[in-house]
C-alpha cells in the first residue's frame, strides 16, 4: 500500500512531534510543510532533520494552489485558525488529524463533523490520553460497570501556564479563543466526559482570569444524566510544571490517576480499589501510537476513536462554562 501523504500545517512547538513521529514510520510521507513564520520554518527543519529538503508555504491556499500532491493534514496551529483549516482540507476530500481544541466555538465543530461525514473523510482530534494506557484501562473498567454504579468524577489538570504563555498567541483570545481551559483543560475536559459516558445536562462555573485577556483558573461543577457528579479544575498559575489527577468513584469501587509533576506524558499512574481490595492493572494494553490510529481509520480497518464528536462535546462544554461563569456561576443548560 502507498504511503499517506501528509502536510504539517503549523510548524511551531508541538509540530515537533507529529513530525518526528511521522518521519518513523513507514506509511507516512511528509509532503509539504505549511508556516508563515520563516523562523520557525527554520527551526522546525533543525528539530526534525528528515524535512530539511520537504518544500514550504506560507499558507495552506499557496499548497493547493501549488498542486502539492497531499492525502491528509495534520492541524498544529493556533486554536481559532483550526476551523477553517480544517473545513478547506475537507472540501478537497483531504484527511486531517486536528490539534485539540477542533474548534472553539460548537457550531464550528458541528459544522466538521457535518462536512466530514458528507465528504467520506476521517477527522480525528488529537487527544492522546485516548490512547494513553492508563486512561483506556479507567474508561474500560467504567464501561464495563467495574466500579458498580458511576456517583462521581473528579478531573483536574494544572500547568505553569499563566508565566510561561505571556506574550504569546495563547493569551490573545483572537486566536486562542480562551486559556488553560481551551488548551490543556481540553484535554481534562475530554477525559471527564469520555470516562462518564454520558451526556452532560447542566454546569455551574467559576473562571479567574488572573489579570490575564483569557481564563487562568477554572472550577466548574459538571451534572451527567444518571445522576453522575462531576468537577473539572483547570489551574494556570501552578507554581510547578505539571499537575494532573483524576478520581472517579462508583458503588463499589474507586479509580484513581496520578501523574507525575516532571514527567507528566504518558507517565500517569493508576490506582484501582474495590469493594474496599487494592486490584494491580495487569497487562494494559499498548494502544496504536495516534497517526497510525488515523490511517486505520481512513483505511476502515478500525473506528475513528477521537472524533469530530469529541470536539463538539469539549467545545459545549466549556461554552456553557464560560456562559455560567459570565453569570456568577448559575446553573446552565448545556447546548
Ligand atoms: N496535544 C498536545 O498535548 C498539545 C501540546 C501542545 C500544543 N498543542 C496544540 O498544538 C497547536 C499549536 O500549539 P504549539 O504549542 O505548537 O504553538 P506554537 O506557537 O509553538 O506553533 C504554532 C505555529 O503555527 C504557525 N501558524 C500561525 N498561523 C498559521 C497559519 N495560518 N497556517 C499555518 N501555520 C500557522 C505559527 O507560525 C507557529 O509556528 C495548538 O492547537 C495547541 O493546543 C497540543
Amino acid at each position: 500500500m502507498s504511503r499517506l501523504k501528509v502536510a504539517v500545517v503549523g510548524c511551531g512547538g508541538a509540530a515537533t512531534g507529529h513530525a518526528l513521529a511521522l518521519a518513523n514510520l513507514a506509511d507516512f510521507e511528509i509532503v509539504a510543510l505549511v508556516d508563515p513564520s520563516e523562523r520557525n520554518l527554520a527551526s522546525f527543519r533543525t528539530r526534525v532533520p528528515a524535512v530539511a529538503d520537504v518544500p514550504a508555504y506560507d499558507d495552506v491556499e499557496a499548497m493547493y494552489d501549488a498542486g502539492v500532491e497531499v492525502e491528509a493534514l495534520t492541524v498544529v496551529t493556533p486554536h481559532t485558525l483550526h476551523h477553517p483549516i480544517v473545513l478547506g482540507a475537507i472540501k478537497r476530500n483531504l484527511h486531517v488529524l486536528c490539534e485539540k481544541p477542533l474548534t472553539c466555538d460548537p457550531a464550528h465543530a458541528r459544522e466538521i463533523e457535518s462536512a466530514a461525514a458528507t465528504a467520506g473523510v476521517t477527522v480525528m482530534v488529537r487527544y492522546q490520553r485516548r490512547f494513553d494506557p492508563a486512561y483506556r484501562y479507567m474508561r474500560e473498567v467504567i464501561a464495563s460497570g467495574g466500579l458498580g454504579e458511576l456517583r462521581s468524577i473528579m478531573v483536574s489538570v494544572g500547568q505553569r501556564w499563566l508565566t510561561n504563555t505571556k506574550g504569546t498567541w495563547r493569551q490573545d483570545p483572537a486566536l486562542s479563543g480562551g486559556g488553560m481551559l481551551m488548551d490543556s483543560g481540553s484535554h481534562l475536559a475530554d477525559m471527564l466526559l469520555w470516562l462518564v459516558g454520558k451526556p452532560v445536562e447542566t454546569v455551574s462555573a467559576l473562571v479567574d482570569n488572573a489579570g490575564s485577556p483569557v481564563d487562568i483558573n477554572t472550577a466548574a461543577t459538571v451534572s451527567f444524566a444518571g445522576g453522575v457528579q462531576g468537577q473539572l479544575h483547570v489551574v494556570g498559575d501552578l507554581a510547578t510544571t505539571w499537575m494532573e489527577n483524576v478520581a472517579v468513584s462508583g458503588t463499589n469501587g474507586l479509580l484513581r490517576y496520578e501523574a507525575d509533576p516532571q514527567h507528566p506524558w504518558r507517565t500517569g499512574r493508576v490506582v484501582h480499589y474495590r469493594d474496599g481490595e487494592l486490584v494491580q492493572p495487569v497487562n494494559l494494553p499498548e494502544p496504536p501510537e495516534i497517526h497510525e490510529a488515523l490511517l486505520a481509520t481512513i483505511r476502515g480497518e478500525a473506528v475513528n476513536e477521537a472524533p469530530p464528536a469529541a470536539g463538539i462535546a469539549v467545545a459545549e462544554l466549556s461554552e456553557a462554562i464560560y456562559r455560567s461563569a459570565g453569570q456568577g456561576g448559575a446553573r446552565v443548560s448545556v447546548r
